[in-house]
């Protein structure tokens, strides 16, 4: 059997975070990263344009890309497109959702702050999580709608607006919680930033290692291979629905990871929008 594809999907370079996890777990799998960043953020988007364009996107995707698992690297996205999506596709899809369970098991104070986009935390599927899993904690919830944007400037070059970043955290430094969820995928890629600000918090908890355990399981399970792909680029291809995001192929060797194919107006018809490497 050959290396297995698997195709990661997020609205901007958040689902990095989740395919870097991925790549140091399953080194063998083939990686597609899609990001529908014309529509970026999605936690200004309705949930039925959310999922519709998920939908799109990765069956016109798979199409060319033909895959073996999906990832929808997404908090926002997964909390209303896995139904829809598992039902229009055969293959195994592994969504996202805030570590509340795993935070609740390390918190000692009991005490724990959600930093998540506002779409997530008013979701009810939250409460369900937090009743299920924390119902001894106090769970502090922070939606910023402007931190996804930043961490998205920033990975493009831009300096992080230390002072405005330091106002959304002073809820947690308030509760005393000795543990944050990271409730996006975009916010491990500055944890170590959040780190600097709050320095008290003793656990940061994100859901990149869960997923990508839940990835090798699910491909070891089916009889995939899983060998290193030596010098080959961890992604085959990087896909952007809006444009290539400037910085991105300076930014993706931070993370170990590295595209053979980056483009932009995906997926078009004709010419893409814009190419770096070849189909
Ligand atoms: N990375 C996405 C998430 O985990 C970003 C959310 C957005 O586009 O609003 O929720």
């Amino acid at each position: 059997m050959s290396a297995p594809r698997i195709l990661v999907f997020d609205s901007g370079v958040g689902g990095l975070s989740i395919t870097q996890c991925i790549r140091r777990t399953v080194p063998g799998a083939r990686l597609v990263y899609l990001a529908d960043n014309a529509c970026f953020p999605y936690g200004d988007q309705s949930e039925t344009l959310v999922t519709e364009r998920c939908l799109k996107l990765i069956e016109d995707t798979l199409k060319t890309y033909p895959s073996q698992l999906i990832v929808v690297a997404c908090n926002t996205a997964s909390t209303v497109v896995l139904p829809q999506l598992r039902a229009m596709t055969h293959l195994p899809v592994v969504g996202v959702v805030p570590a509340i369970k795993p935070a609740a098991a390390v918190s000692q104070n009991r005490r724990i702050g959600l930093l998540a986009t506002p779409a997530t935390i008013r979701r009810a599927y939250l409460d369900r999580l937090a009743d299920e899993f924390a119902a001894d904690c106090q769970l502090h919830r922070v939606g910023h709608p402007e931190l996804v944007r930043w961490i998205e400037d920033w990975v493009a070059g831009a300096a992080l607006p230390e002072t405005a970043l330091k106002a959304v955290l002073a809820p947690f430094q308030q509760a005393q919680v000795d543990t944050v969820v990271l409730g996006c995928t975009h916010y491990p890629l500055i944890v170590e930033q959040l780190q600097t600000l709050l320095p008290g918090v003793q656990h940061w908890v994100d859901s990149g290692q869960a997923i990508a355990r839940r990835t090798a399981d699910l491909l070891e399970r089916a009889g995939y291979p899983s060998g290193d792909r030596g010098r080959e680029p961890a992604m085959d291809a990087m896909l952007f629905s809006g444009q290539i995001p400037h910085g991105i192929e300076q930014f993706l060797p931070r993370l170990g990871l590295s595209a053979g194919l980056l483009r932009g107006g995906w997926p078009g018809q004709g010419e893409p929008a814009t190419a770096i490497g070849s189909v």
